[in-house]
């Protein structure tokens, strides 16, 4: 690459000036493939008259640098991991972090519900079958078992690594009395073979409220406000009905495609919607499970994946880059560099 020696006399001027890096700059300035070499090798081939002037320029930018860089040996190591360290050189600022996209959503999430009076618990990433399955109205022979591909900790034991963060709902119900209303962020885990949509690790948010005269209307209007919060503008939502063993009735929930408006794209695989959560009425069974009496309080709960949303709103394809530690992946997603 050859830039024109004033170029090279504009960069060793904003060097000289500024300073950079201290391990680079003695590299930078008076190494072999250095600015000043690469100029005077440019000089080499300008007329004689523009040689003079210039000449006399970069001799004296090459004693200033010499003159600040001290005694530092002027050929570094080759190995340019072992670069040299002059602690007396001003250092450059640090790139701060920012936050990973799981973490905003998150933080969005918490900071809706807690405004609207939930409370936020965690819970444990080691639970019991009782708690993950039974409890849940999950009975061992039960078909909706073998759709939550468990990773078990010890299977005669009945410890495994929570697929969901339903279990909450029943730890948090088992031990409080209504009203309750409680999100539980979390990180939960399945037997998956991973692809571009599916992870053995991923996180969800359980929400619920139980009280005296709870209704599906009341979960509607939460879940629409919660998500027009998260997506920062106006959403339509679909209502299915669904199936959950927890929940009766159980609905799934569809957003119509924030990025082509509900016409079809990509991104909603040309429907027009994209599923984004699963939800329900609290099952009387659960209800009961946990001592109290459905015929006096009823209860909504919605349970949703963060990562899925993260991908609907930066267009991220891969839910395998949430767990790369590689910056140069976590950095390019759209709008979450604050
Ligand atoms: N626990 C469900 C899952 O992980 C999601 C879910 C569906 C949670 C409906 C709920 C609910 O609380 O009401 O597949």
């Amino acid at each position: 690459m050859t830039q024109s020696i004033q170029t090279l006399l504009d960069e060793i001027d904003r060097i000289l000036t500024h300073g950079v890096r201290s391990e680079y700059a003695t590299e930078l300035l008076l190494g072999k493939e250095g600015l000043l070499r690469r100029a005077y090798h440019q000089l080499k081939s300008l007329p004689q008259t523009e040689r003079r002037n210039l000449g006399k320029a970069l001799h004296e930018r090459e004693a200033r640098a010499k003159n600040l860089l001290g005694s530092i040996p002027t050929v570094i190591q080759k190995d340019t991991e072992a670069l040299y360290f002059d602690p007396t050189f001003p250092g450059g600022a640090s790139p701060i972090g920012h936050r990973h996209p799981v973490g905003i959503i998150i933080n969005e999430i918490v900071s809706f519900f807690t405004k609207m009076n939930f409370q936020v618990r965690e819970g444990t990433e080691i639970e019991t079958a009782e708690y993950n399955f039974d409890l849940l109205n999950i009975p061992p022979a039960h078909p909706a078992r073998e759709a939550h591909d468990t990773i078990w900790i010890n299977r005669q034991k009945g410890t495994l690594l929570r697929t969901h963060t339903s279990p909450m709902q029943i730890r948090v119900m088992a031990k409080s009395k209504p009203p309750l209303r409680v999100i539980v962020p979390g990180r939960v885990y399945r037997y998956e073979a991973e692809d571009a949509t599916h992870a053995s690790v991923f996180h969800q948010v359980e929400g619920f409220v139980v009280q005296q005269g709870t209704t599906v209307a009341n979960l509607k209007w939460t879940l629409h406000a919660a998500l027009e919060s998260i997506f920062g503008r106006d959403i339509e939502l679909r209502f299915r009905p669904s199936y959950f063993p927890f929940t009766q009735p159980s609905l799934e929930i569809d957003l119509a495609c924030i990025h082509c408006e509900g016409k079809g794209c990509t991104i909603c695989k040309q429907t027009g919607w994209l599923e984004i959560l699963g939800a329900g009425m609290i099952h009387p069974q659960v209800l009961k499970n946990v001592g109290y009496n459905p015929a006096r309080v009823s209860g909504f709960a919605f349970g949703v994946g963060i990562e899925r949303l993260a991908m609907i709103k930066y267009k991220i394809t891969d839910i395998r880059s949430f767990l790369t530690p590689d910056r140069f992946v976590i950095d390019q997603f759209p709008g979450v560099l604050q």
